[in-house]
This record gives C-alpha cells, sequence and structure tokens, in this order.
C-alpha cells in the first residue's frame, strides 16, 4: 500500500498520469476520484456506415482523396523531377513513389490528428435536389455515421484503384496534367466508380446533422487518438482529483504509512527510493 501511494504522490504532483493498474485505479474510484478513460480503453464503438449512401458519394469521394493527392504528389516530386534532370537516378524516383503510396494508404484514416484523412471529419453530406453532395465545412467535427460513410466509400475506392492510384498521380506530375485528368485516370477508368450516375436521391433519405468538435474535444480526442497509436492507454486523472484522493488516503493510512500531510515533494521523493 505504500508503494502505491507515493507513486501516486509523484505522479499527482506531476500532474495527469497514464498506465496506472487496474488495482490502483480501483482504489481511485473508491476514494471518490474520478478520471477520464484514455486511449483503448471505454472507447465508444464506431459508428456505422449509412450504406445507402455509399453509391451516391463513392464518385465525388474518389475525386477528392485524388485531389488532395494530387496537390501531395504534385509538391513532392515537382522537386525530385527537376532534382533528376540534372543528375540521373533511380533511386530518388522510387522514393518519390514510396511517399505518394504513404499518402494515399492514409488519405482515407480518419482517427489520425492532421493527417491526409482529416478531411473527412470536415465533410458533411448533405442532399442537393436529387444528388447527395460532400461539403467542406471547415471545422473537424465528431466522427459520426455520416463520417464513416466517407471513410468506407474513401477505403472502397482506394482499394479499387489499387496500384494505379499512385502511378496515374506520378505520371500526371511527371508530365504535368491537369487534376480533372488525373481524376478520370483514377475513378472513371481505374476504381471505376464514376462511370454511372446514381439513381435520383430518395427525398426520405435521413440526414445526420454535422456536429462540430469544440477545441477541447478536438485536444482531447487528438490525444486519445495519439495515445491509442502509440499503444499506451489507461486513465487521465485531474491533479486538483488526484490530490483530494491523496488527502483521503493519507487520512485512512496516514498513521499506518507514517506519511506526513504536509510533507513537500522532496520528502516524498526520497521515499519512493527508500522502498525501491
Ligand atoms: C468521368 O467522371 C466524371 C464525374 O462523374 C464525369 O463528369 C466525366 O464525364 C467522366 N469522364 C469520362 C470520359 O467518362
Amino acid at each position: 500500500m505504500r508503494v502505491a501511494l507515493l507513486a501516486l504522490a509523484a505522479f499527482g504532483l506531476a500532474g495527469a498520469q497514464m498506465g496506472m493498474s487496474g488495482e490502483e485505479e480501483e482504489m481511485l474510484e473508491e476514494l471518490g476520484v474520478t478520471g477520464t478513460p484514455m486511449g483503448r480503453k471505454n472507447q465508444e464503438p464506431k459508428a456505422p456506415a449509412v450504406k445507402s449512401d455509399l453509391p451516391y458519394i463513392r464518385c465525388e469521394v474518389c475525386r477528392r482523396a485524388v485531389e488532395l493527392a494530387y496537390a501531395h504528389a504534385k509538391d513532392k516530386l515537382d522537386k525530385r523531377f527537376k532534382h533528376k534532370a540534372k543528375r540521373r537516378n533511380e533511386f530518388t524516383q522510387f522514393e518519390g513513389e514510396a511517399e505518394i503510396q504513404e499518402f494515399i494508404e492514409k488519405v482515407c484514416v480518419v482517427d489520425k490528428p492532421d493527417g491526409p484523412g482529416e478531411w473527412i471529419r470536415r465533410t458533411d453530406l448533405i442532399s442537393d435536389g436529387d444528388k447527395l453532395v460532400l461539403y467542406d465545412t471547415g471545422a473537424a467535427g465528431h466522427c459520426e455515421r455520416e463520417c464513416r460513410t466517407i471513410e468506407q466509400a474513401c477505403d472502397e475506392v482506394v482499394d479499387a484503384a489499387d496500384t494505379d492510384f499512385s502511378e496515374a498521380l506520378y505520371e500526371g506530375a511527371k508530365q504535368g496534367l491537369d487534376l480533372e485528368k488525373v481524376q478520370r485516370m483514377v475513378c472513371n477508368r481505374s476504381a471505376k466508380v464514376c462511370k454511372t450516375k446514381p439513381p435520383p436521391l430518395s427525398p426520405d433519405r435521413i440526414d445526420y446533422p454535422f456536429r462540430a468538435m469544440t477545441d477541447d474535444e478536438k485536444h482531447m480526442a487528438d490525444m486519445m487518438a495519439n495515445l491509442k497509436s502509440s499503444g499506451m492507454g489507461g486513465t487521465m486523472y485531474r491533479r486538483e482529483d488526484l490530490m483530494k484522493g491523496m488527502d483521503g488516503l493519507t487520512a485512512k493510512f496516514g498513521e499506518m504509512t507514517g506519511i506526513d500531510p504536509e510533507a513537500d515533494s522532496d520528502g516524498l521523493a526520497e521515499g519512493v527510493g527508500e522502498e525501491a
């Protein structure tokens, strides 16, 4: 108990803590300290995609993904092609392709903060007459059903276009082709999602309103996504809550542990050393 208490004190002084054991979390809960679940723990399940919306958006999602990826590819390759004009080097050429490939692999990834797939979080699906269109709200939203629908459509078109996607971007950048032409190569010809028009959209289609995130929510979501990708999880506690729990603990076990509740952080840190 003493070790746990001291560890708790050290973390409490540092602010937030992660990676506490389940037992320690339970102990805090008993003391009335509540924390925020982080990373993989207690994650809300993903909202399901709206399958009936998919046929209406695949073409536009494809064209949008190509637009983003082509801008990135041109940016990366312009330098390389100029470089190559001076020194013929197969290796730099290959490297450029790998970079394009990497961008394409991430262009549909919603849960990576500020990554290539961030556009999906900003996009709302709205009906425009008998069509369903993508609307860029300019702000990140909660990733609910429409967001997951766009994500799925995006995955599907990237899978369908396969290696043609990166090749089209590479050739497009090399030959200085218009975006429209590259979109046609990828979406009309390879993924084949723009060849036929979808049927008219039903006026009864259910719309899921876009919910923008507040700065705090965005910050928290980004932090959780980063923790998750780094393999960390656990519960995060506010310093004040931890200190409250500390008071409870020292009142309860003060005599047993011999800890002076008034002791400063240096004293506690020394205690940890002795214990270990
Ligand atoms: C490619 O798809 C776009 C979008 O649907 C369409 O406007 C265009 O006519 C198509 N181009 C060809 C050559 O099929």
